[in-house]
Order: C-alpha cells, then sequence, then structure tokens
C-alpha cells in the first residue's frame, strides 16, 4: 500500500473529542459478557482492536448488538452469559492486534473448568510473550500451554485456588489477567505490583459490585508507589449502563503536535485522566510544556477533562522507572518531544516498550533517524538529542499504530514532510486520526 503524507503544517488550531478508550473497552466488552444481566456501553471504540473483543465475546456465547454513534464510537449491548457460562467456540479465538484482549480473557476462560479453548492472533501478537500470564494460571491451577510462550494460547478450563503473587514485570494487563481469574478461583488471589500501572479493571470491577481490596497508599502523584490488589472469589457480577471515556493515548497525538508545531493551540475534551493513566502529564510538565488539564464529570468510575496544549520552548527530561506504567503508551511521543526540546531527554526503566505491538525501543529510534533526529537506543530505553526540529523523510510503521501516527504528527512538524508507510495501522486504535488531525490543520 502506498505511503501517507504528512507535510509541513501551519499552526493546529481548535478542539476536538477524543475518541473512546482502548483499554477501558476491551474490559467493558469482558465484563459485559461475563456478567449475569443485559450489558449497555455507550461510546465503545470502534476500532479494529476493539471489534476483536466484540468477536471474541460472541464466539464464546454472548448476545453483541451494535449500533454507529459519532466520532469513532459504537453503541453496544451485550447479553452476559454469566462468570462461569462461556461455551467452548470449537474454533480458535482471533484476538487480532490486540494484548489486552489475549492476557486478560486467558484469564477469565482457565476457570471455565471441562472447556478447551484456543487464542490466537496475527502476526505481531504471535511474537508477544505469553509466560508472564501462563506462569501464575499454571499457579493457579490451569492448563496452559503455549509453544515458545508466545500465541496460540491453549486452555483447558479448571477450577482455580487463588494465589498471592508478585509480577515479575510492571503490567495492568498480566495484572487484570489474574484479578479476573481471581474471581472465579478459591479464596482470595493478591496481586503485588513492582511499580503502578493503570487500575481501570479495578474501578470497572467495583462498579460491577465486585469488592476489591486495594492496599495502594498513593503518596505524591510524581512518586507513584507499587499497589497490592485483592479480590476474592465472585458468584456473579452485573456491568452497570456506562459510557467510556475519551483515550488519553490517542488525545496525546494532537495535543504533542500541539507542543511541537509552531503558534498551536488544541483542545481536546472528554479525555480519562484517571491518575494510573496520566504519567505523560507529568512528563510535559517537567519539559515545560504548556499544558492545561480542566477536571469534568466522572464517566464508569473514571474521572474525565479537557486538556489544552499549546506550543511553546521544551526542555528535555529524565523519565525513570516508576513512571514508566503510567504513561507507557505515550514514551513513543515523549522520544518525538525530545528532538524539539533543548538538551537531552533520557527514558530508563522501560525494556517493556520491546514487547509491544513491535519492538518501540527499535521503532522509535529508527522512525527519529530516519527524519534527521539524533536518537540512540539503549537496553531500557532510549536517549534522544534536541536538535531543534526534524528535517522529515520516510518512517515505517512496522505495522504498530502508535507508530504510525507518530510519524503523522512528526511530518506536521517537520521541515520537508514525512511519508509514513503502513499508516493504515492507527486503525487498531484510532481510525479516524487522520480526519481529526487534519481537521486541526484547517482551524
Ligand atoms: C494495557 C496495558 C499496557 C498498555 C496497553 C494496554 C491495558 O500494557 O501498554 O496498550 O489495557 O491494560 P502492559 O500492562 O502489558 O504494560
Amino acid at each position: 500500500m502506498a505511503a501517507r503524507r504528512f507535510s509541513p503544517s501551519g499552526p493546529l488550531r481548535g478542539s476536538l473529542r477524543a475518541p473512546p478508550d482502548k483499554s477501558i473497552s476491551h474490559r467493558a466488552a469482558l465484563l459485559g459478557a461475563f456478567g449475569d444481566d443485559r450489558a449497555r456501553i455507550s461510546r465503545y471504540l470502534d476500532s479494529a482492536d476493539t471489534r476483536s473483543s466484540l468477536a471474541a465475546v460472541a464466539a464464546l456465547g454472548a448476545g453483541v448488538e451494535t449500533r454507529a454513534a459519532a466520532d469513532d464510537a459504537l453503541d453496544v449491548e451485550i447479553e452476559g452469559f454469566g462468570l462461569r457460562g462461556a461455551r467452548a467456540p470449537g474454533a480458535p479465538i482471533d484476538c487480532g492486534n490486540a494484548g489486552t484482549l489475549i492476557r486478560l480473557l486467558a484469564g477469565l476462560l482457565a476457570g471455565q473448568p471441562d472447556r478447551a479453548f484456543t487464542l490466537d492472533g496475527d502476526e505481531s501478537l504471535r511474537a508477544r510473550p505469553m509466560g508472564r500470564v501462563i506462569d501464575p494460571l499454571r499457579r493457579m491451577g490451569a492448563a496452559v500451554e503455549a509453544a515458545g510462550d508466545v500465541p496460540p494460547l491453549e486452555i483447558e478450563g479448571a477450577a482455580l485456588a487463588g494465589i498471592d503473587y508478585r509480577l515479575p514485570v510492571a503490567s495492568a494487563q498480566v495484572k487484570s489477567c489474574l484479578l479476573l481469574a481471581g474471581l472465579l478461583a478459591e479464596g482470595s488471589t493478591t496481586v503485588r505490583e513492582p511499580a503502578e500501572t493503570r487500575d481501570h479493571t479495578e474501578r470497572m470491577l467495583a462498579a460491577c459490585g465486585i469488592p476489591v481490596r486495594n492496599e495502594r497508599s498513593r503518596s505524591l502523584p510524581a512518586s507513584p508507589i507499587p499497589g497490592v490488589v485483592a479480590v476474592s472469589c465472585a458468584e456473579r457480577l452485573a456491568l452497570p449502563p456506562m459510557s467510556v471515556p475519551g483515550d488519553l493515548s490517542s488525545a496525546a497525538f494532537h495535543l504533542v503536535a500541539a507542543l511541537i508545531v509552531g503558534g498551536s493551540d488544541v483542545r481536546v475534551e472528554g479525555v480519562g485522566i484517571n491518575p494510573t493513566r496520566v504519567g505523560l502529564l507529568g512528563i510535559l510538565n517537567r519539559m515545560g510544556a504548556i499544558v492545561e488539564v480542566t477536571e469534568g464529570t466522572h464517566e464508569a468510575g473514571e474521572p474525565t477533562g479537557a486538556i489544552r496544549a499549546r506550543s511553546g520552548e521544551l526542555a528535555g527530561t529524565i523519565v525513570e522507572r516508576a513512571e514508566v506504567g503510567l504513561a507507557i503508551d505515550e514514551l513513543p511521543l515523549v522520544g518525538l518531544l525530545g528532538c524539539f526540546a533543548a538538551g537531552r531527554t533520557v527514558v530508563r526503566g522501560a525494556e517493556e516498550l520491546r514487547h509491544k505491538e513491535s519492538d518501540r525501543i527499535a521503532g522509535v529510534v529508527g522512525a527519529l533517524r530516519a527524519m534527521g533526529g539524533e536518537a540512540e537506543a539503549t537496553e531500557d530505553g532510549f536517549v534522544v538529542a534536541g536538535t531543534g526540529g526534524l528535517r522529515g523523510g520516510v518512517v515505517d510503521s512496522r505495522g504498530d499504530h502508535r507508530l504510525a501516527m507518530l510519524g503523522a504528527v512528526a511530518g506536521l512538524a517537520s521541515a520537508e514532510g514525512v511519508a509514513v508507510e503502513g499508516f493504515g495501522a492507527a486503525a487498531v486504535s484510532y481510525p479516524g486520526f487522520e480526519r481529526d488531525l487534519r481537521s486541526l490543520i484547517a482551524g
């Protein structure tokens, strides 16, 4: 497919609504299906990844009805089959590109005794590590197999027993997998995080009437401390009617574009500002970025707000391990910002970036260099030298939605423009991204 070209642009101006949150949409589909009642989810994200979740729960026996809504959203109704009522589909379930889907669903299916399931995905998903969920699920009594610890995952559901488990890596996907398996396990299941990660599962379970014991004690937002989360065996859950808040990780592309395209002033409305997702805002603050957050309402137990960003001088910063989980999907953008900032920008303690939809350490460094940036990969992150701008060039998305969108934003801020190869990957999380970005150019 031909590369998509993003030419240098004048100031970006205007406001737009962030597309619905991907992480929350996946969780809503799963908890709706494993609930007993009819779940009503408005503003469910209409993207390739979250469509995989709807198809997966339909294959397991949930009734799924969708209606198109404005701005990359669907209104969804799900007739649930109950916590222990998943049907064995008799064919592999295709999780597409979605790590969140395969890992969370594995936890729920591990606790369906006397049924067998196969979870598979695309080429990218077939390269992603599953040992991190396989090991603890086996300790809980599940039979889970995967050649080389990558999908396809073969799961034979079993009666599970609760565990007390310290995660070897800070991962909300693994934490969520184990909490969901914990609902089906005898006794109590405790998950200990080495560093704080997003807590959407805990919030949504609480909204479903499931007691979640959270021993996290928050100190200053800038110094997150690890959490300890526990659940007990549950009989049933019911997802209350909910509306999915906007996705900060998607909004971030427009906000960063505004920060690096001279004269810009952009506002994104309805963005989820859950404290376990807003690590980027702290990083931007340290870089001296002009960003204002106006707090709004709560949607589905999640705080939302409007975020305004204006272009201005930026300074390099250091992102340390404790912050990584709170900004994991935005770290590629921190690398891009580093090219426009004075001094060095360093991201460390982020080796997890190598295990995303692509190796994002190699991907970001490769993309920045291809556009004339000065960037070096390290074992656990990257170092970018601020050069005041980027020349432009050709960026390969590597099939990774976030690298595709990064290339587009860089193109607008570059001297000569950027051609993004494999730009179609953006549809994994944000099908309307190009439309929204271009609306700001005209704005
Ligand atoms: C996600 C958690 C993060 C993130 C991913 C979505 C989630 O992954 O990178 O895009 O929905 O829980 P890890 O928890 O594995 O770091």
